[in-house]
């Protein structure tokens, strides 16, 4: 079942989605939060830190999982994911970094870390909540359209689409590595509650292909029409194609 907030504009879709979180972390103080990267959280990341700063709300005992990681960047990489959530979240926040997890880009076997990363998500009992941006293809993670979901957490070769998106971080886009490892949809499926958020006109047929087109791994963020709880909070320039076709939202 989905839920859909429209929120006025990036803003209030960050301040929406931090609130979400924080409830979470404030229901569960030693809940495991699916962490996303990307441009879209960093408003909502922002957000969290001043609400830990003020003393709303601690991460001391929340346990995190990333969704996934450039393969062959090191956690120290200004590019890494790794570092995205150090910068963004984790040295703003009073959270172990010892309970923070993303996949080990530069693990000489990629395969295992993956096989690894997965147990590891098992083991903690999966994400209590599961926070997702969206790619402009419909990805989730680095979850790609192809002819198939894939489970498991695997290494994945980036589409051109996704490389060109992404270029705007690096020199050139020659510098955006061209395989990622990711989380497959398995774990995230097994997320109890799922959290997407997406801002922008670039979103929105990605976001009307995910939740008003067919079940399709070509839209990789589709498959989210079969999870029980998932909540989507978005601005009205992504929402725009779903309002216009008549899909009620929150406001
Ligand atoms: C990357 C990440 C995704 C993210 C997507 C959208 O490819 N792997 O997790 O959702 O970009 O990014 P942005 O939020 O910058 O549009």
């Amino acid at each position: 079942m989905v839920k859909i907030y429209q929120t006025a504009d990036y803003a209030s879709m960050s301040r929406r989605a931090a609130h979400i979180i924080a409830a979470e972390v404030i229901r569960n103080p030693s809940c495991v939060l699916g962490l996303a990267t990307g441009s879209t959280p960093v408003g909502a990341y922002k957000r969290l830190a001043e609400m830990v700063a003020e003393g709303d709300i601690s991460f001391k005992n929340v346990k995190s999982v990333n969704l996934d990681e450039y393969k062959g960047l090191a956690p120290t990489h200004d590019q890494s994911y790794r570092y995205f959530m150090q910068d963004n979240l984790f040295n703003h926040v009073d959270i172990d970094v010892a309970n923070t997890n993303v996949p080990d880009g530069l693990a000489a076997d990629a395969e295992a870390e993956c096989a690894r990363y997965d147990a590891l998500v098992e083991s903690l009992g999966w994400a209590d909540l599961q926070l997702l941006g969206l790619g402009r293809n419909g990805h989730i993670g680095f979850n790609e359209p192809d002819d198939h979901f894939t489970k498991e957490t695997h290494v994945v070769d980036l589409t051109e689409s996704t490389i060109d998106a992404n270029a705007r971080f690096f020199a050139s886009a020659d510098e955006v590595p061209r395989q990622a490892l990711t989380m497959g949809v398995g774990c995230i499926m097994a997320a109890r509650r799922v959290l997407l958020i997406a801002s922008g006109a670039d979103k929105a047929d990605a976001l009307y292909a995910a939740f008003c087109g067919p079940i399709t791994p070509q839209c990789p963020a589709s498959i989210l029409q079969l999870h029980s709880d998932v909540v989507v909070v978005a601005d009205e320039a992504a929402l725009s194609k779903l309002t216009a076709a008549g899909v009620a939202v929150c406001k």
